[in-house]
């Protein structure tokens, strides 16, 4: 189980559910380390608390520092899954920043650059990836998002690395735009819907970053999420307290 001698590299820290999995690890006393693009951006963001290491996933030689003596990786990164300056176009045919490159080879670039004694690889990515051919999922991968997904996923699965995969319907609540530690530990962890997970590819709905975070910093906890992929949502009356240990064992 996870303790406050082991150190966890969050990638895509400055992320909307990167920024909720660090305020979570920070409020459980464990060790952070942010990767990021932009230091600079990062630092204003978590006010100093939290190590930063600047690398870029798309490049091997960038990880070096990032991974070093890490024992938990999860892994949040993403880009949009349609067109947009997130792709970073260096023409109107070239997207260097693209689903391919960041949630397929870039997470594959991670794997590889993962220390081998690294005790849990969590990566955070999308219900469709075994149903790509159906609506919604076809739309949704009209840019490729998921094939890149299932890549990453495949690379996880087969690094011997012990892993768990998280797979989040449409993506809801914040933060959307704050780049404020203190608003981030504000963000309510008590959402008004219930938290749903199955094993496999099989929920459809709309799930809340706030319980993706959850589900991210939670499973480090439980030997039950070890090797497991899941799907999460959110649906029905949601009960006072969420038992994490209950949903896991389902798995
Ligand atoms: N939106 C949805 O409905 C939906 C549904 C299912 C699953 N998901 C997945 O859920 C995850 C979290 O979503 P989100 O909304 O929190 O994402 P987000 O806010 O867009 O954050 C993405 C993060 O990835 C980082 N990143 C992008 N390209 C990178 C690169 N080349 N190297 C290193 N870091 C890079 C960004 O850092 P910078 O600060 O450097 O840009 C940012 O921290 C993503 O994996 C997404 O694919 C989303």
């Amino acid at each position: 189980m996870v303790s406050n001698a082991d150190k966890i590299l969050v990638a895509g820290a400055t992320g909307g559910v990167g920024q909720l999995v660090v305020a979570k690890l920070l409020a459980k006393d464990l060790n952070v380390r942010g990767l990021t693009r932009s230091k600079t951006k990062a630092e204003s963001m978590f006010e100093g608390r939290v190590e930063l290491v600047e690398g870029d996933i798309r490049y091997p030689d960038s990880l070096t520092n990032a991974v070093k003596d890490i024992n938990y990786l999860i892994c949040c990164t993403g880009t949009t899954a349609f067109p947009s300056l997130k792709w970073d176009f260096a023409n109107l045919f070239q997207a260097s920043n693209s689903p391919e490159a960041v949630d397929g080879e870039g997470v594959k670039n991670l794997v590889s650059a993962a220390p081998a004694d690294l005790k849990r690889f969590v990566f955070v990515s999308s219900c469709g990836v075994l149903r790509k051919d159906s609506l919604p999922f076809n739309i949704l991968n009209a840019f490729g998002v998921l094939d890149a997904k299932l890549v990453g996923e495949k690379a996880i699965a087969a690094s011997n690395l012990p892993y768990t995969i998280i797979r989040p319907g449409r993506l809801i609540d914040g933060p959307y735009t704050s780049y404020d530690l203190n608003t981030v530990l504000r963000a309510k962890t008590d959402g008004k819907k219930a938290v749903i997970v199955a094993r496999g590819d099989n929920l459809n709905g709309d799930t809340s970053r706030i319980d993706v975070a959850n589900a991210c910093v939670e499973s480090l906890f439980y030997d039950t999420t070890i090797n497991k992929d899941f799907s999460i949502v959110n649906e029905g009356e949601r009960p006072s307290d969420v038992d994490w240990e209950k949903l896991f064992a389902q798995l």
